[in-house]
């Protein structure tokens, strides 16, 4: 098992969206990354997993660097992508099975290891349908089935719950768990505090550079999202636009994390790992934490 490192690591374009950040993301752990949106989590996950090549710096993982001079990522390297990244004609199980296959994985097993994957997120009944026939929630569980069925050393899942339902959310976050608990780097950018709540340490980033979230906070309830009918699919997005460079930052402070490092002081559930300790009545708006300005109570 090694630690996923990363060193000094800048990032600049026509100005800097990463400020000389220092971090290790643990094997056998779950890491949440949050911040507000356009504050740097996709880059940061980028170059984390060898797609961007750092200005400065650098990300290793097992004493290796990341960047291999393409933009390939290396094969311990898995990403469940934002945009999910699926090909919209194909089938779910060939969306699946084709990750598989470009690791060497013979056709007929990887069919079948991808048909296991999707009934990891319970839409084994969708595997034959087009992927450009899905609901959103869907095809984030058909990218989540793709970037886990090939049990990477390294697992960077870029707001892999942002259009699930609660159950749904907490299905994908005990699959995230297992995947730590092989002793897989597992990181996910998260906007849901929940989705903090359930990982092991927690970093948070304001315009590119690590912000203090050592202040103990009160996790605000979770929202739930209708199921339109068929059991399978989330409700409303919940994902934000993308700001421009000149958007004013909404936020700073982050929730959960109580412990000094970003290392959090309990374990996270694996049965239910979405906390239903969290729910106050009259606290309907879970995002309002992420509102809060620096320093208010
Ligand atoms: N190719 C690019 N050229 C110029 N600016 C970019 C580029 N890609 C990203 N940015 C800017 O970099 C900043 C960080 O973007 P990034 O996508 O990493 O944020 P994020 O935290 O993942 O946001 P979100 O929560 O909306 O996904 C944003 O201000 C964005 O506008
Ligand atoms: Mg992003």
């Amino acid at each position: 098992m090694s630690d996923l490192r990363l060193s000094g690591v800048r990032y600049e374009l026509t100005r800097t969206l990463l400020h000389d950040l220092d971090l290790t993301f643990a094997a056998g752990r779950m890491t949440a990354l949050s911040g507000p949106s356009g504050s740097g989590k996709t880059t940061l996950l980028s170059i984390a997993g060898g797609l961007l090549r750092p200005t400065a710096g650098e990300a290793t993982y097992a004493g290796a660097p990341m960047w291999r001079g393409t933009g390939d990522p290396r094969p311990e390297v898995s990403f469940v992508l934002q945009v999910y990244g699926l090909v919209p004609i194909l089938s779910a199980r060939e969306n699946v099975s084709v990750a598989l296959r470009a690791r060497g994985v013979d056709p007929d097993e990887a069919d079948e290891r991808a048909a296991q994957a999707l009934a990891r997120f319970h839409i084994a009944d969708l595997a034959d349908r087009q992927v450009e026939e899905l609901s959103g929630g869907q095809m984030q569980r058909v990218a989540l089935a793709r970037g886990l069925c090939v049990e990477a050393g390294v697992l960077l899942a870029d707001e892999p719950t942002s259009e699930l339902d609660e159950g749904n959310r907490g299905l994908v976050l005990a699959e995230l768990r297992r995947e730590a608990d092989r002793g897989a780097v597992v990181v996910v950018a998260t906007h849901d505090p929940a989705v903090v709540d359930a990982c092991d340490d927690h970093h948070a980033l304001d315009e590119g550079r690590l912000v203090d979230h050592t202040e103990p906070v009160h996790l605000p309830v979770t929202r739930s999202y209708p199921d339109p009918g068929n059991g399978s699919t989330g409700g409303s997005p919940v994902t934000p636009s993308h700001d421009t460079p000149s958007d004013p930052a909404p936020v700073v402070e982050q929730g959960g994390a109580p412990a000094t490092s970003g290392r959090r002081d309990h374990p996270a559930e694996t049965s239910d790992p979405v906390r239903s300790d969290l729910d106050q009545p009259g606290d309907d708006d879970p995002y309002e934490l992420f509102r809060r300005p620096p320093g208010s109570p």
